[in-house]
């Protein structure tokens, strides 16, 4: 299918449109410039010589097209050589390649690129290897002899060649049968400007070691030899030298004897060594013309070499022997005779040895007749040729190429038929131009032209090939085909082109002229019985063997069959051959005549096109269906096109296609559906599917390329991910090992600092730095222990008034030996406090009580201080006359005493005695113990004593209260400080109250209604001894002096 994939223009002419010379040849010569030398039609192969080596053959290529089907790929010999194989292997189908085309087109190339490729693909194994190796090596053989450089072609092959090659059932090359066809054989005494002789020739002088050159007595310079006497004996490019030894060698692995090899060697010697034998004109005497051979020397020599008689051979070569049933009779050949007579020998000893040579090579590579084998045949021979003078070789030749071109149409359209039949689809009839009335014009057996020249030949009297054409012209003067300056359908009489001699055929491919100038004498092909005779006789196994007419023995007078009639015959079977076979077609064109790679001549293409009937191939094979193709296939190519069938299609073959075509909607006659095959009758519709497919195609690749590029980026994107963790997770690890370490590092550091430490502090001591402090702290430590122990032994008296305390020894002492004062101190009054009895305590508190009222405030203060308490002055307890006087007043008298009492009126004094009781005072007279004044405490507001020694104080009242209506009291008493201080206990005890003590020189007491200002005086110290001295001063004042 790559057939419409890439190609330039359409790789295969079914599909051209329109269908036309022109679009034809535009076609090939599009593919031609592009250096596609291969195209179809259908499944014959047209292949252009591009006259270079393209970079298309060899095993890479083989391999690639064993291995798919013909239109898999490109067009390509190999693809035809492949399916020609295939069917041949598989189907048990013998095949034959026929190979046509000009001479220079390359069918000997293209004959040999088949052999290849078969031989590439075909079985293996040491016996087939040498089979294949025999088959191969016939072709340099061959061509050796049987090809020669003409214009045309460097390499041209001048005989026609079919080889069968055999296989067995398994497709092993068995052997082979070669046939050869006509070899060009003037060629080896005469050849046209620029052209040479075979090529064996030059191979044989220029390759042949000296020691052979000798023994065949020849010389290396080609210009000594008459018949190699051109000015070419070299070609380009081709090392006739090596050549030879290639050929030499081919010969040795075809199974050549190396006697063989030499005889075949010396009796080509003696073509060229023939050619220089030089005749000269001896006219007898009697005028009878004669010849004779100039230098004895040359013919000497041939008869040394081939074991004859040297006058034998001069006899053979100038004279002629006439047997008639009686007698015999020697006639001289004259000079031109005698030319013609070497020359035929010369000619007739090389297309001998050419036909032995093939002989020996099928002896060699034949197989046995025992074995079944498959065939294939393949054909390489001269193509149609129109020449400017055109004679019998070009006659034969071209009616061996319209019996081809029979057998082309009979098969074609016999394949064709029979494919429809095959898939049971309706036949149409195709129009086509059957040439069998031109094969017929040729070869009928009685009013053929070949059946005429051959009459000619053997009618006795005058022959010629005047005669001969005269009754062409007769025979054929109505003839459709036939023409000539004397038919009435010609109206040639005034065509320039053709001559008297001339007549004209229009073949297939074009009109041609022949010449009919030799026809006869071509047809004929007699060599002079003397010449076979002598041959026979040489001592020369080889040459003896050519001429086996040469026997004496045998004087049959039968005619050998002319050449005419051997070429038909062998026509004839070549064509039975051809259709019992399988045809395989390849078309070779010649795109120039000039041998240049990429020129392409339209005239000359045109013209092969024509001969080749290509336009008429391509009609035929479109008559019905332009395409056709195997269901799997196709559904293989076209089910994307399809809903149902893409992706996966699981049905049949068949009813895919029907499903894809059916979706596509194509109209119903263009397609046929066979049992096989799908058929479709237009190129149009098949190139609407090919687009439809690109279109599809490219969807698709897009679709694949984005889920290509969607997993690659998501591929991608895992694999950096991965990556990504990987390389974060090692890192991670790496950071937390790197920071494990560090605190491990740490922890060891601090672990060993405190380590370090605890074992420091440890052995601290045992550190001479350490011993300062200890020491400074020992010395520390035992100075204040002395200081302690000595302060213990030392300790001042206990007595609380006892405040002495021993100073510090050092002065960091000063402080602790200050609280150890104190504490010490502290310490002795506790004791002191803590051993007094609670009456001491009692009277202590009193003396407090008195200290809090009086200190620093009276004068009289001081002298009371170690005087104790006594209360009782009076001896109240062992009174009971006194104890009376207390009358119901409640509870113990606190104080008895006796104190005066200051008139306010006049400022005498009075004793009166004083009880002082929890709740009262009571004043009683001494004198009268009746009278008595009671004044409740809670009655006595306030109380006021002068700040002198003496003993005077107020006792001022509540206005309101009884006694108070009596006014204040003035008095005095020698225990002022104890009385005023249980006085003020007692109010204290009995109201809560603090009774208000006023120590002053001037106050005021009330009396009877109003106040007497009371203003006490110092007088001079002892002189009163206690005394008070009270003088009234009006009425309302009072001086006391004390
Ligand atoms: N396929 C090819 N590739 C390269 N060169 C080729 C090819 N076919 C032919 N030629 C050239 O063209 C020349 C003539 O080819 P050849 O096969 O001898 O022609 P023919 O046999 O038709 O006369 C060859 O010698 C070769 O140089
Ligand atoms: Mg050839």
């Amino acid at each position: 299918m790559t057939l419409m994939e890439d190609s330039v223009g359409v790789g295969d002419l079914v599909l051209l449109e329109p269908l036309e010379e022109e679009p034809l040849l535009k076609n090939l010569q599009l593919r031609y410039e592009n250096k596609e030398i291969y195209t179809y039609i259908g499944n014959v192969l047209i292949s252009m010589n591009p006259y270079q080596q393209l970079p298309i053959y060899g095993p890479e290529f083989i391999a690639k097209y064993q291995d798919y089907t013909f239109y898999e790929l490109k067009p390509h010999i190999y693809a035809l050589a492949n399916v020609a194989y295939q069917s041949l292997r598989d189907r048990d189908r013998d095949q034959c390649i026929l190979i046509t085309g000009e001479s220079g087109a390359g069918k000997t190339e293209a004959s040999k690129l088949v052999m290849s490729y078969v031989a590439a693909v075909c079985g293996k194994g040491e016996q087939v290897n040498s089979v294949k190796e025999q088959l191969l090596q016939s072709n340099p053989v061959l061509e050796a002899f049987g090809n020669a450089k003409t214009i045309r072609n460097n390499n041209s092959s001048r005989f026609g060649k079919y080889m069968d090659i055999e296989f067995d059932f398994k497709g092993s090359p068995l052997g082979g049968v070669i046939t050869n066809y006509l070899l060009e054989k003037s060629r080896v005494v005469k050849q046209l400007e620029g052209e040479r002789n075979f090529h064996i020739f030059y191979q044989l002088l220029a390759g042949a070691d000296a020691h052979l050159l000798e023994a065949l007595k020849l010389e290396r310079d080609t210009s000594h030899y008459a018949y190699l006497h051109q000015k070419v004996s070299r070609v380009d490019g081709m090392d006739d030298a090596s050549n030879f030894k290639s050929v030499q060698n081919a010969m040795t692995v075809i199974g050549f004897s190396e006697v063989e090899i030499q005889q075949v060697l010396e009796v080509t010697a003696l073509v060229l060594k023939l050619g220089n034998v030089e005749l000269a004109d001896e006219s007898q005497a009697n005028g009878t013309s004669a010849s004779g051979i100039r230098d004895g020397r040359g013919v000497q020599e041939i008869g040394e070499m081939i074991g004859l008689n040297s006058e034998e051979l001069e006899k053979a070569l100038c004279s002629r022997t006439m047997k008639t049933a009686k007698e015999e009779v020697v006639t001289t050949l004259n000079f031109t005779q005698a030319q013609y007579a070497r020359d035929a020998l010369a000619k007739n000893i090389y297309s001998r040895l050419f036909n032995w040579i093939v002989n020996r090579i099928n002896e060699s590579i034949k197989v046995g007749s025992g074995e079944k084998k498959k065939v294939m045949g393949v054909l390489d021979i001269y193509g149609f040729e129109i020449l400017e003078d055109n004679s019998f070789e070009q006659f034969v030749i071209n009616y061996c190429n319209e019996k081809l071109q029979q057998v082309f149409i009979e098969m074609t359209l016999k394949e064709e038929q029979e494919e429809y039949k095959r898939e049971g689809i309706p036949w149409t009839k195709v129009d086509y131009f059957d040439n069998g009335i031109i094969c017929n014009l040729i070869e009928h057996n009685q009013q053929g032209i070949l059946a005429m020249l051959d009459e000619e030949c053997l009618r006795p009297g005058v022959v010629s090939d005047s005669t001969f054409l005269a009754k062409l012209n007769q025979v054929f003067s109505k003839h459709g085909y036939y023409e000539s300056k004397v038919t009435q359908n010609a109206q040639r009489q005034y065509d320039h082109t053709m001559g008297l001699s001339c007549f004209r055929i229009c073949h297939y491919a074009g009109k041609v002229t022949y010449n009919v100038n030799s026809f006869i004498d071509k047809n004929n092909d007699l060599l002079f019985r003397d010449l076979s005779q002598a041959m026979w006789k040489a001592q020369h196994p080889l040459l003896q063997s050519l001429f086996p007419e040469g026997v004496p023995t045998q004087t049959s007078l039968k005619r050998p069959p002319t050449a005419g009639a051997q070429f038909k015959s062998s026509v004839a079977i070549l064509m039975k051959n051809l259709y019992s076979k399988n045809p395989n077609y390849i078309r070779c064109i010649k795109p120039n005549e000039h041998q240049q790679r990429g020129q392409f001549s339209s005239e000359l293409v045109a013209v092969q096109t024509r001969y080749l009937g290509l336009l008429e191939n391509v009609r035929v094979r479109r008559a019905g269906y332009a395409y056709r193709q195997r269901y799997e296939p196709f559904l293989e190519r076209y089910r994307l096109l399809g809903r149902s069938t893409w992706p996966r299609w699981n049905g049949g073959d068949r009813e895919g296609v029907e499903k894809v075509l059916g979706e596509l909607s194509l109209s119903s006659e263009e397609l046929a559906f066979g049992k096989t095959k799908i058929f479709i009758r237009s190129p149009k519709t098949l190139f609407y599917l090919e687009e439809k497919r690109r279109l599809r195609l490219q969807q698709l690749a897009t679709l694949i390329q984005k889920i290509y590029r969607g997993w690659r980026c998501r591929t991608h994107y895992q694999l950096m991910r991965k990556s990504q963790i990987l390389i974060s997770s090692w890192f991670r690890g790496n950071m937390q090992r790197k920071r494990y370490a560090k605190i491990k590092a740490s922890v060891v550091l601090i672990q060993a600092f405190v380590r370090g430490w605890k074992a420091r502090k440890d052995y601290r001591k045992y550190f001479r730095s350490g011993a300062a402090l200890t020491l400074a702290d020992f010395i520390y430590k035992s100075i204040t222990q002395k200081f302690l122990l000595g302060l213990r032994n030392n300790l001042p008296s206990t007595n609380i008034l006892d405040r002495t305390w021993p100073a510090a020894p050092y002065r960091c002492f000063n402080t602790a030996n200050q609280e150890l004062q104190q504490l010490f101190y502290r310490w002795k009054c506790k004791r002191f406090r803590d051993r007094l009895s609670p009456k001491q305590v009692e009277i202590l508190k009193e003396k407090l009580c008195a200290s809090e009222l009086f200190k620093g405030k009276k004068a009289s203060y001081p002298q009371s201080v170690p005087i104790p308490f006594c209360g009782d002055y009076l001896g109240l307890q062992g009174n009971p006359k006194l104890q009376k006087l207390k009358g119901g007043e409640e509870g113990p008298v606190l104080m008895a005493d006796t104190v005066k009492k200051v008139n306010r009126g006049n400022g005498k004094t009075s004793s009166r005695i004083l009880l002082l009781t929890k709740g009262h005072v009571i004043l009683i007279d001494t004198k009268k113990s009746q009278a008595k004044t009671v004044i409740g405490l809670d009655s006595v507001a306030e109380v006021s004593v002068t700040s002198f020694k003496d003993g005077l104080f107020s006792l001022r009242l509540n206005e309101i209260s009884s006694v108070g209506s009596r006014g204040d009291f003035l008095l005095v008493s020698e225990h002022v400080i104890e009385l005023l201080t249980k006085m003020y206990q007692a109010v204290l005890d009995a109201t809560q109250r603090q009774l208000l003590i006023s120590v002053t020189e001037k106050f005021s007491v009330r009396f009877k209604e109003s106040s007497v200002a009371v203003k006490v005086i110092q007088g001079p110290e002892g002189d009163r001894n206690g005394k008070l001295k009270c003088k009234k001063k009006g009425s309302r004042c009072l001086e006391v002096t004390v």
